[in-house]
């Protein structure tokens, strides 16, 4: 069972792009499975500090095949300049790097929609990253989408772009009076696709199946969080896939008998980027500080993240939904200094204590957070790679939040860069 799925646990940005970034040492796939370029994945190494947005976080492990799996939507513009990029800072990867043919394309009109959608829905605007990431989802599921395949014979593809784009242009004029998209245009954009993007184009589920045959390492790099999942994160504002365990099997065309460790990625505290609710939320100076101190601000989109203390009602949850095997908890070092820290063990609805997360938005949105105070540290955590020598206050935050998640923490981050984590247990090829 050589899979091993590392999960955004919360509402993205956990810090799974530096954890898959430590734990490709020990895989032969990075495969990304969901979500497309509204993903920014950090990864700090002795290589230098990298943003990806679809590129897998294992490419500087140069045992590695890069794949990205047919549950992705892809913008090859982003995917292409994210390549030459790399190559300009003298990482070629092209040669470990494969996309599905079964990947659906983020076309220049789905970027144009996701921010008409968005302007059209006033206050109710779900704070997209302006990607086009949901209308694009949204055209698979109408199979009015393009494919990556479908770009190998952009001639056979125009009779079916024509129709859909004439329909999409009917929507952006009619129902948003926005301009319309040029045909021509985009047909030029797909000619060009097909020869920049189809070398890496390839069947992507085929070749993931042979190496987990083979019993080679493969590890899931999950994008966004449980919390922000499609049908099991607070909708309507979420993402349009499934960045949960189902999504990793739907993603890539694997069987879940083939994972034996379902990794939670979980930052020591909470943070959210875009509307929607968020019973932690510190809108206070302790907030600020936080964000400062951390330096939340999206790697997509630069917004200020909301911040927050840790949610342990929305982790059990999350927990619920993923079947954690092993949890990860990042940004420990970001509490180092505070007198105390709070932690949220239940929610006050409707003036009764519940430990459920409500399914509907109106109910998330009363739940005040029921706060555990736990002392804080005054000696640094930052940095640090053994485990016996955290403060015992940090020991006791680190066993307080995997009793209340219910599942071991057998990684810890203390830093941004790839040496600051403890490893109290490997999680890879167990
Ligand atoms: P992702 O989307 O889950 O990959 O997370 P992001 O990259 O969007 O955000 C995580 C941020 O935290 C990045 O700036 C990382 O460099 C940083 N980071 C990751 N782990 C740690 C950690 O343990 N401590 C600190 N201080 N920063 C971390
Ligand atoms: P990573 O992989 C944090 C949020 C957006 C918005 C909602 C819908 O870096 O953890 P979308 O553009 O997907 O339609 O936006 O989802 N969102 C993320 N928040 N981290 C992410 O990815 C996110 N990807 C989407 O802010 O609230
Ligand atoms: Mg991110």
């Amino acid at each position: 069972m050589p899979a091993y799925a590392v999960l955004g646990a919360q509402w993205g940005d956990e810090g799974k792009g530096k954890i898959i970034d430590v734990l490709a040492r020990d895989a032969d796939i990075v495969a990304r499975f969901s979500g497309g370029n509204n993903a920014g994945h950090t990864v700090v190494n002795d290589e230098g500090v990298f943003s990806f947005h679809l590129i897998p976080c294992g490419v500087f492990w140069p045992q590695t095949l890069n794949v990205i799996g047919n549950g992705v939507v892809l913008d090859p513009d982003v995917f292409l300049e994210e390549v030459d990029g790399l190559k300009e800072q003298g990482h070629d990867v092209s040669d470990r790097l494969l996309v599905s043919e079964r990947a659906h394309i983020v076309m220049p009109y789905h970027v144009v929609l996701d921010e008409l959608t968005e302007k059209a829905r006033g206050s109710d605007a779900i704070g997209t990253t302006g990607k086009g990431i949901g209308p694009t989802y949204a055209d698979k599921a109408a199979r009015t989408g393009i494919r990556a395949a479908d770009l190998l014979d952009v001639e056979a593809l125009l009779p079916r772009l024509e129709n859909i784009v004439n329909h999409t242009n009917k929507i952006i004029t009619a129902v948003y009076d926005g301009t319309p998209v040029s045909m021509t245009d985009i047909f030029d954009k797909c000619r060009d696709w097909s020869e920049r993007l189809g070398p890496f184009i390839a069947p992507v589920e085929r070749i993931v199946y042979e190496y987990l045959e083979a019993g080679r390492n493969v590890l899931l790099e999950g994008a966004q969080g449980a919390l922000l999942d499609l049908d099991h994160g607070t909708y309507p504002f979420v993402t349009s896939s499934n960045p949960t365990i189902g999504g990793a099997c739907v993603g890539l065309g694997i069987h879940p008998n083939y994972i034996s460790n379902i990794i939670g990625v979980f930052k020591a505290y909470s943070t959210r980027v875009g509307s929607g609710p968020f019973p932690t939320e510190l809108t206070d100076e302790t907030g600020e500080r936080i964000r400062n101190l951390a330096q939340e601000f999206g790697v997509t989109t630069g917004r200020a993240r909301r911040v927050g203390w840790f949610d342990a009602v929305a982790a059990k949850f999350s927990t619920q939904v993923n079947g954690y095997t092993s949890a990860v908890l990042t940004r420990l070092d970001v509490l180092d200094g505070f007198d105390s820290i709070m932690v949220c063990t239940a929610y006050e609805l409707d003036g009764e204590r519940t430990e459920e997360f409500p399914g509907g938005v109106a109910a998330l949105e009363r739940c005040k957070p029921i706060l555990e105070e736990m002392k804080g540290w005054t000696s640094p955590t930052a940095g640090a790679t053994d485990f016996s020598k955290l403060p015992k206050e940090a020991v006791a935050y680190v066993q307080r939040i995997q009793e209340l998640i219910g599942c071991p923490i057998d990684v810890i981050s203390t830093g941004p860069h790839r040496d600051e984590v403890i490893r109290v247990r490997e999680v890879i090829g167990v």
